[in-house]
């Protein structure tokens, strides 16, 4: 019998029904995952494989090769946060599920990311609303591994951890730049666009529609467009950002955005599907199967 849960309450949110777990950080029960448990990563693990192939980042097999993730096994996280700490020096947390913003904003500027222990059920592996283990582990640990990616990520941290005392528009506009890079971020790399957002890399039906659908928008990266930007959390996004490096998205991020936000507040925002005058179109969507509604 796999471990459960410890979910304390659910909140009604503007983002829908949303489970609170405990903030406490917790052991991996790696013993304790089952056979069946050990065959959804696997399963999920070799899907992904193939489809990321000619898809992800240069950078995203080859870290998952340096820490020794496969199908054979969940990974242990003790194995992970060694070569973690060999390398950008970030680590690993187990946690019970998502976080409150604080908590999650502190773990990074420390560098430590929070990843969910238990993995999703057999009959979630197509989709499961909230982050679980291969969400967080396949999807996010391994860009942990780039030098500059692991910089902006504590920097972003440190973000929040300021956005936090400013107030909830600040956090809004900080919520918006990570929704359209660490989760839905694509990369222009020598052979064309790539995936680097976690939350592609765990979408088998994102994976190809980010890059291969003609519904999308897909536009090249401005700090100040993101933020205004609103996105979708219960379908594909309508628009993708495209970064040029992860230098890139680092030097955003050096600056206060106290100013920022300060601006941010005389502008008005933008609907998922956009497109403005002034931005860099790679490809306008077609817009084909949007649903008219529901942007957040
Ligand atoms: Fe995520």
């Amino acid at each position: 019998m796999s471990p459960q849960a410890r979910r304390v309450e659910s909140l009604h949110t503007d983002k829908g029904y949303v489970p609170v777990y405990t903030t406490a950080v917790v052991e991996q029960p790696w013993a304790q995952y089952t056979p069946v448990e050990h065959d959804t990563w696997a399963r999920l693990f070799r899907r992904q494989r193939e489809v990321l192939d000619g898809r992800s980042c240069g950078e995203f097999f080859a870290n998952q090769e340096r820490f020794g993730m496969n199908a054979e096994a969940i990974p242990r996280f003790d194995d992970i946060n060694a070569i973690l700490a060999r390398s950008t020096g970030w680590q690993i947390v187990g946690v019970e599920g998502l976080l409150p913003e604080l908590t999650f904003f502190e773990h990074l500027a420390n560098r430590r990311f929070p990843v969910t222990w238990w993995i999703r059920k057999p009959e979630q592996i197509d989709y499961i609303a909230e982050p679980d283990l291969f969400h967080d582990l396949y999807g996010h640990v391994p860009l942990l591994l780039d030098p500059a990616f692991a910089d902006y990520m504590q920097a972003y941290g440190r973000g929040g951890v300021k956005a936090h005392g400013i107030g909830a528009d600040a956090l809004m506009y900080l919520t918006r730049l990570y929704w359209y890079t660490v989760e839905f971020g694509l990369i222009r790399q020598r052979d064309g666009l790539r995936i680097y957002g976690a939350g592609i890399l765990s979408s088998k039906g994102e994976s190809i529609h980010c890059l291969e659908s003609a519904a999308p928008n897909r536009i090249g990266f401005d700090l100040m467009r993101i933020m205004r930007t609103r996105y979708r959390i219960d379908s594909y996004q309508k628009t993708y950002f495209v970064i040029d490096s992860f230098e890139q998205l680092m030097r955003a991020t050096q600056p206060d955005f106290t100013p920022y936000y300060r601006e941010l507040a005389s502008l008005s925002t933008i609907a998922a599907g956009d497109v403005l005058d002034g931005d860099a179109v790679i490809q306008r969507g077609s817009g084909e199967g949007w649903s008219v509604d529901g942007d957040v």
